[in-house]
């Protein structure tokens, strides 16, 4: 025993295992690597590591450099001590999606992570819609959220929201003396900014029919002059509705932490040990005023006259489905549709609050930042879209806009397709196999994940005539048929954006409100768009001016 551990002490002893362990190791990695079933063209990976690729933020575009060299299907590793667990199979061609994209429930990629321990310590596998992997539950869910979402009911409340925020955005603006003073009627501002908070007011008052002032506290950091209108507006009611939207944001930064950091890695890093318990803190919170929320909400439900209309919100409408205060109930004792026709829990209903929250906020700010971007670049199709406006609203600048004005808008939904084909607010669709399959030729093992590429395929050459030039036209010509799945900017099949509906009402609404009152350029109409790209592209500044036109 003695002479062994001499032996492996010995310094040079020492260091030579070491190197034969190492060897050891890489040989093993690549012999796998090597000898793997069903290959597939990809950049060689690296043992631990994995492709130097997956660590670069800007997905989209080391995703496109890829299929330039590789081709439209290839794969890479995203490290890990057995990095060939980790595979990533990217997609960018349209028509190998067909099996990833099916619009049957039952398909063969329901999922769209692997298990995940970090998710289900978020309670987020068994609920709500995103990242729910029970089929069954995320079925149910998803039926009835997408319900509520369709209702005509509450697509019509979204559009009067979205009119009354605007003329509530355009009061701040002008109390900052910036309409009414300027000479020219012209202010300069960064409108993701002012995006961010609009959205973040029309969701939240849509999801729960309450105030969460995001656009007056945005207004008040720069109206530190006027410090008796903050007070009368009631700071510490502000600041509570303030933590509550910062949080909302932070809910999505703790499912992005717990599910790509790994369990050893979150408990054995004291930086990350704090994160995390700072991070379920938050939930926790979240979790508490939301509950506060839909309790107080039960109860004013439950006092209402039985003959009352209920408010046209996510929570009242997803109380109240499948109840007798559903129009739409009917009761019924059938085995197989027993699921269907059950009630949301508390908690199913909390988390799918939190998912509108997260998933309606940021993309369709962004989506409407880069349409803003494209028509101060495009004069030709903002002129073409300006004389569409007048069509439907003549030349009145304050008429009323109505849910059945925003659908004869053909023009403009082409513009945000043009817009979304080229600036993708989702750059990437994530898809996990349930049982092996086959996809061009080459057969896949159950639970292995897809990334489908959605820049390649909105760009590439064989689905699209002159696949750079903007041009919302093609939207419009019916001879002109678009490949099935090469238009993603709201994914495809089962789990194609429940939002989609109501996002373009939301913009072509925003599109008419300001661009029927406004000229807009870029304060820099030399500079690219400013975005960073994760999963989605965030822009980081969209610096405007803003000038009333001369007839208002
Ligand atoms: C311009 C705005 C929006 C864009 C670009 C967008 C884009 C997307 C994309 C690309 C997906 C993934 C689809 C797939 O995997 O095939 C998605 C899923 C989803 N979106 Fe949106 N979205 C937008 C607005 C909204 C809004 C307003 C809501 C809610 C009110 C919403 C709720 C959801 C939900 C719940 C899912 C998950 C669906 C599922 O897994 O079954 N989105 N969205």
């Amino acid at each position: 025993m003695t002479l062994i551990k001499e032996f492996i002490f010995d310094p040079p002893n020492f260091l030579y295992l070491i190197f034969i362990f190492v060897l050891t190791y890489i040989s093993q990695f690549y012999f796998r690597y090597f000898t793997r079933q069903h290959p597939i063209p990809g950049p060689i990976p690296f043992p631990l590591i994995g492709n130097f690729e997956t660590y670069h933020p800007n997905s989209s575009q080391w995703a496109r450099e890829l299929q330039k060299k590789y081709g439209d299907i290839f794969e890479v590793y995203s490290g890990g001590l057995f990095t060939l667990n980790n595979r990533q199979i990217w997609i960018s061609n349209a028509s190998l999606t067909d099996k990833l994209l099916s619009p049957y429930t039952n398909n063969n990629f329901p999922y769209r992570t692997t298990e995940n321990e970090g998710l289900d310590k978020m309670d987020m596998t068994s609920k709500g819609i995103v990242f729910n992997r029970n089929v069954n539950s995320w079925a149910y869910n998803r039926r009835i959220v997408v319900q509520v979402l369709m209702a005509p009911k509450f697509l019509k409340t979204a559009v009067k929201n979205t009119e009354e925020l605007f003329f509530e955005m355009e009061k701040h603006w002008e109390k900052l003396g910036y309409l009414n003073d300027a000479k020219e009627q012209e202010i300069e501002l960064d409108l993701v900014n002012w995006m961010r908070r609009f959205m973040t007011d029309s969701v939240f008052n849509l999801t729960t029919n309450t105030k969460s002032y995001a656009l007056l506290n945005y207004f008040n950091t720069f109206n530190t002059l006027n410090k008796d209108e903050r007070e009368s507006n009631n700071d510490h009611f502000l600041r509570e509705s303030e933590k509550f939207v910062n949080y909302i944001r932070l809910h999505f930064v703790a499912c992005i932490f717990f599910k790509d950091t790994p369990k050893i890695l979150r408990t054995i890093l004291p930086a990350n040990r704090k994160k995390s318990r700072e991070l379920l803190d938050v939930v926790a919170w979240l979790n508490s005023k939301v509950l506060e929320l839909i309790r107080e909400r039960k109860k004013e439900i439950e006092k209402a006259d039985p003959d009352e209309e209920l408010s046209a919100d996510m929570l009242t409408l997803l109380l109240t489905i499948n109840t007798n205060r559903d129009p739409k109930y009917v009761k019924t004792t059938d085995k197989d549709n027993l699921i269907d026709a059950r009630p949301m829990s508390e908690d199913e209903v909390r988390e799918n609050v939190y998912e509108i929250m997260g998933g309606g906020i940021d993309t369709t700010a962004n989506t409407f930042c880069y349409v803003v971007y494209y028509l101060t670049h495009y004069p030709e199709v903002r002129q073409k879209m300006l004389q569409e406006m007048e069509k439907i609203f003549g030349k009145d600048m304050n008429r009323e806009i109505t849910y059945e004005d925003l659908n004869k808008l053909n023009y403009c939904g082409a513009i945000i397709k043009e817009v979304s084909r080229l600036m993708p607010t989702v750059s990437v669709l994530f898809r996990v196999s349930a049982k092996p399959d086959e996809i061009a030729g080459y057969k896949f093992l159950a639970n292995t994940q897809f990334f489908i590429n959605v820049p390649a395929i909105q760009m590439h050459p064989s689905h699209w005539n002159q696949p750079e030039k903007f041009d919302p036209d093609r939207f419009m010509d019916s001879e002109q048929q678009i490949p099935k799945n090469a238009l993603l900017h709201f994914g495809g099949g089962a789990r194609v954006c429940m939002g989609k509906q109501l996002a373009i009402l939301q913009l072509k609404a925003l599109m008419v409100l300001l661009y029927r009152k406004y000229d807009v350029e870029l304060v820099d109409m030399s500079g690219g768009i400013k975005y960073s790209s994760t999963v989605v592209n965030h822009c980081e500044e969209l610096p405007v001016k803003i000038k009333v036109k001369h007839s208002a």
